[in-house]
């Protein structure tokens, strides 16, 4: 095991992850409880993670003494290089130095962090966020790289194995950092490669055991992959003390929940409750045309339905839910700055409070193609590994204005006929989201000799990494008259077809 100590950089779990890549099992700790948890796991090596503190002022986190009495190898990142150097003796200096983003780091010197990699003389991409700096070494270290704002941007001291460096390793734009790390952890500390996300599968699945006792859990599911495999690693771990509820609130794509039902019952043997509360959510939307209203109502009733039909289970002790790595660290900014609400996004938040149920989060420390990875390891079918993300409030709001019953149906055919020519034309996995949305617009048309009038329908396409940001998809235009010809052909109800060419910024992905 490693242990990788964490100081509140926003990027820690970013370290984990490549330490996963190189085939290694790792903690994260807080450095609150670093000591406890360093004495607890005996770690074969530690790394220190950056932080958003300053070494210099007082009171500022350290890495607990034991670490660098323990005769394992230690790394360094950013604040943990000022952290390792202020504790063994070296000097710190604060403010004025400040380096963000790209800088180069020259190689000084040959080091077993570099080895295969970088050599000497040599001169690479490495990024950089800190206002503090080393001014002086603590004895045994050696300079082994510079950069021009960091006289000491990487150092070490190889009889004791400690390591440091004042760059990022762990992010991508230090495009060689990941080799970095598989050298400290598969050579400097002598790890062997040899876990893989077969083994995080049976450690989240001890896990969720020992949580839950012979408790009762209930889970949202919602089809999606993180849910899904959030379900199947619960239902491993506890079988039917497990029971998936999917609340169909009316507003899921054509044939949505009935796939979901039919997959998990071929695939899986595992307790589930379809629910169909289309009624009651659409009759709540109709006359609302207030997006954030829209979202509210269904946030609401959502909670509403999911705890009546736990109610009817007797009530549950556990709720287990798929938030991700970056949903947290979307949510917990460290610069204390609160974001304003650009939307309010529907989950199950507001479930555990009211029936005092404790969460499982089994994914709450990893990306999203490595939940990919694991659905793999669990046996989900590609098809549904690789589906686009879906929102929570679904169709509602690809209608903007006011929600009906004749409208989700018009949508529903529409955006189906679209996501069949997308993947007709191969085109699925290389877009991130594809949709399409029902405009409140009439307008004039001519079809067979006879006027029509009726709605617009936009098509949107993007390719994003992470939701945050997205480009629309630069799709060719045959492929937009084959979409566009079929939707007003085969849907009635639409006979005009937009697309959509809005990045977001400043757009947002969905149109609601
Ligand atoms: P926006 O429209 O904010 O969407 O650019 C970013 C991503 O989030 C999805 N989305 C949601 N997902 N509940 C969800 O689970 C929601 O309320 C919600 N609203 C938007 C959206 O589909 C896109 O992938």
């Amino acid at each position: 095991t490693i242990l990788i100590i964490d100081f509140g950089s926003q990027v820690t779990q970013l370290i984990a992850r490549r330490v996963r890549e190189a085939g290694v099992y790792c903690e994260i700790a807080p450095f609150q409880s670093a000591d406890e948890a360093f004495r607890r796991i005996a770690p074969k090596a530690v790394i220190l993670s950056g932080s958003p503190h300053s070494t210099v002022d007082i009171g500022s986190p350290r890495a607990p003494d034991a670490v660098f009495s323990a005769d394992i190898p230690v790394l360094g990142i950013c604040y943990g290089e000022q952290t390792m150097c202020a504790q063994l003796g070296g000097k710190v200096e604060g403010g004025h130095h400040r380096e963000f983003g790209r800088a180069f780091l020259e190689i000084q010197d040959d080091c077993a962090l570099f080895d295969g990699v970088w050599a000497k003389g040599t001169r690479h991409q490495v990024w950089m966020s800190h206002g503090d700096r080393v001014t002086s070494l603590p004895p045994g270290f050696r300079v082994v790289g510079t950069s021009t704002g960091a006289p000491f941007a990487a150092i070490a001291d190889e009889a004791r194995k400690f390591y440091a460096v004042q760059f990022h390793p762990e992010v991508v734009h230090t495009p060689d950092g990941a080799r970095l790390l598989q050298n400290f952890v598969q050579h400097i500390a002598g790890l062997h490669s040899d876990w893989t996300m077969a083994a995080y599968r049976e450690q989240a699945i001890e896990a969720i055991r020992n949580k839950v006792g012979k408790g009762k859990v209930i889970c949202a599911l919602s089809g999606g992959v993180d849910s899904s495999v959030a379900a199947l690693l619960a239902h491993e771990a506890i079988g039917d003390q497990l029971t998936c509820i999917l609340v169909d609130h009316g507003l899921m794509r054509k044939n949505e929940a009935a796939d979901v039902v039919a997959m998990f019952r071929q695939h899986y043997n595992l307790p589930l409750i379809l629910v169909d509360a289309s009624d009651r959510f659409i009759s709540a939307l109709e006359g609302e045309s207030d997006p954030e209203k829209k979202r509210k109502t269904i946030g609401r009733l959502f909670i509403e339905v999911f705890e009546e039909e736990a109610k009817k289970l007797g009530g549950a002790d556990f709720l287990v839910q798929g938030t991700l790595y970056p949903d947290v660290i979307e949510s917990v900014s460290f610069t204390g700055a609160t974001s304003s609400t650009i939307k309010s996004h529907h989950n199950v938040g507001g479930l555990p409070e009211r029936m005092k149920m404790k969460l499982i989060e089994p994914l709450r420390e990893l990306f999203k193609d490595e939940v990919r990875l694991l659905g793999k390891e669990l046996g989900l079918p590609d098809s549904f590994i690789g589906r686009h993300p879906f929102p929570g409030p679904g169709l509602a709001i690809r209608c903007p204005g006011g929600v009906t019953r004749d409208k989700l149906e018009i949508l529903r055919e529409a955006d189906a006929i679209y996501l069949d020519e997308i993947r007709k034309a191969g085109l699925y996995d290389a877009i991130w989201q594809a949709f399409a949305v029902l405009l409140p617009v009439q307008t004039v048309g001519v079809m067979g000799d006879g006027r029509t009038y009726e709605f617009v329908c936009a098509l949107r396409a993007v390719t994003s990494v992470d939701g945050m940001t997205a480009d629309f998809y630069h799709y060719d235009m045959d492929f937009l008259g084959r979409a566009a010809t079929r939707i007003i052909n085969e849907v009635k109800g639409i006979n005009r077809v937009v697309y959509d060419v809005t990045s977001k910024p400043p757009g947002t992905i969905e149109w609601e």
